[in-house]
């Protein structure tokens, strides 16, 4: 599935971190609000396209919360932890409320949409409610919350995907965004949420997509990730031109904007990946090698119970098709340990198909069940929590073999790298990324080099997350 895929990434970076535009003229917006974004990629895009619809109201946005008028929180129900996380913070605003009288607090995204009213009973500081399809309705909300009644949209769409709306970028390097390029799901994984959260599955007109990418590459931006929670279902019917666009097709229109305009996507079901999409990025050096390709589970049986729709060989296939077109492709998954009913020999099973993808990172998880979902309403959540934590912790240490091995084959190699910043540690030193999706560290020098350059490195040495490395000439 999607884009959770920097779930960790922006944990550590992003969260927490309120946006741009920030006007510095106090005049120029008549109220502040502050977006915090929990969860997946989609959520933070979704917060630039709620950003973009509120500047247009006179609303401008504050990174200190103490500031705002309004609070936007973006949720994630992925899991329960999620959901836990986004009510422990809704208390923190609650005490800045009480502080400061006529502040409105509004709850947006997954965890709007599963609890509907609800959530104005549970948690009664909460204002204002919208759920993902109906950030359009946010300004007539706020208005009617400000009129002192609680407000809430939680309609979905079968057409909405916002593609008139051009994100405001927040909190942005300036070197790599996010574009969504449809929205929903109609997979049916048991164990998701996010096809009743997010509702039906639909694809945003190729066009805006397009012109959304050039006028980013126009503002400096030097790399592109497409989101979907599906992205190999993308199909859009351009009536206008009398064409239809496939995922390989809109992935080539991407890459052509600019040799220098970097490609990438997420996320990829295996089930749907496929080989015009492989070809297609072996044939442009500019769409980045390198696939999140989740698993779930190495066990059919198990898969079976998940509804992934695909076994663990044909899933092998697909690793060994991978390879076969872009032999230095990267390769990373998604991983969930302790499933209903599942059995040592089930996950003996995953740890195997991880051994055999080679897979160069993973987003892995236990179970937690989710209300509503095919999985809750047809099976017991049978596995321990005991048991659930130490498969876990099985599936991260042999990840975390795989992630050094194949960072250690890295060196001695060397990667056109695209700077995206100074490295966290040290301001001596650039951070950016290879086509694999791999972050490598190396110091500045004497080059007269900026964020958002190319250059080539040759690593010099690894540690399990990062590789080191020096600017060749
Ligand atoms: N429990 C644990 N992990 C889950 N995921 C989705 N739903 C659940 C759940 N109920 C994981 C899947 C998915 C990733 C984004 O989150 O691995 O690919
Ligand atoms: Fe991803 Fe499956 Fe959930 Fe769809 S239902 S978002 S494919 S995990």
């Amino acid at each position: 599935m999607l884009d959770y895929v920097t779930d960790k990434v922006q944990d550590e970076t992003r969260q927490g971190e309120a946006f741009a535009p920030f006007a510095n003229d106090s005049n120029e917006y008549r109220k502040r609000f502050y977006i915090e974004s929990y969860g997946c990629q989609m959520n933070f895009a979704d917060s630039e396209v709620v950003a973009a619809i509120l500047n247009k109201e006179g609303f401008g946005a504050t990174r200190n919360v103490e500031e705002a008028d309004l609070i936007f929180i973006n949720t994630c129900s992925i899991r329960e932890k999620a959901e836990q996380t986004v009510r422990k913070r809704l208390t923190e605003f609650k005490k800045l409320k009480e502080q400061k009288k006529g502040m409105l607090v509004g709850v947006l995204g997954c965890m709007a949409e599963r609890l509907k009213s609800q959530f104005l009973e549970e948690e009664k500081l909460v204002d204002i409610v919208v759920g993902p399809d109906a950030y359009r309705t946010l300004p007539a909300l706020v208005e009617e919350a400000e009129g002192g009644q609680k407000a809430v949209n939680v309609l979905l769409s079968r057409e909405e995907t916002y593609a008139d709306i051009s994100p405001v970028r927040l909190d942005s390097n300036g070197v790599s965004a996010f574009v969504s390029i449809m929205r929903g799901c109609n997979n049916m994984c048991s164990f998701c949420v996010v096809p009743f959260t997010r509702g039906r599955e639909r694809s945003r007109d190729a066009e805006s997509i397009i012109h959304e990418c050039k006028d980013l590459f126009e503002k400096g931006y030097k790399e592109i990730t497409l989101l979907g929670q599906n992205v190999d279902s993308y199909y859009f019917v351009d009536e206008k031109r009398k064409e239809t666009i496939n995922f390989a097709g809109l992935l080539e229109k991407v890459a052509l904007i600019s040799p220098l305009l970097r490609v990438r996507f997420s996320t990829s079901h295996p089930k749907d990946i496929t080989d015009e999409v492989l070809h297609t990025m072996a044939k442009y050096e500019n769409i980045c090698k390198y696939i999140h390709l989740p698993v779930q589970s190495g066990s059919t049986r198990i898969l079976q119970l998940m509804n992934r729709t695909y076994t663990r060989e044909w899933y092998m296939a697909k690793v060994d098709r991978i390879r076969e077109i872009m032999p230095d492709c990267g390769i990373s998954s998604d991983i969930i340990a302790g499933f209903c009913t599942e059995e040592e020999e089930d996950h003996s099973a995953t740890l195997a198909i991880m051994n055999y993808s080679r897979y160069d990172f993973s987003y892995m998880f236990f179970y937690s069940e989710r209300p509503g979902t095919l999985a809750q309403r047809r099976y017991k959540d049978d596995i321990p929590e005991n048991v659930k934590k130490r498969r876990l912790q099985e599936i991260v240490d042999v990840q975390n073999r795989l992630s050094l091995e194949s960072n250690k084959k890295d060196v001695g190699k060397t990667f056109k790298v695209l700077i995206e910043g100074d490295s966290k540690k040290n301001e001596m030193e650039w951070k950016g990324r290879n086509s694999q999706n791999k972050v490598i560290v190396f110091p500045k020098g004497d080059h007269e080099l900026k964020k958002g350059d190319y250059v080539n490195v040759k690593v010099t040495a690894c540690t399990q997350a990062t590789l080191l490395g020096t600017i060749i000439n």
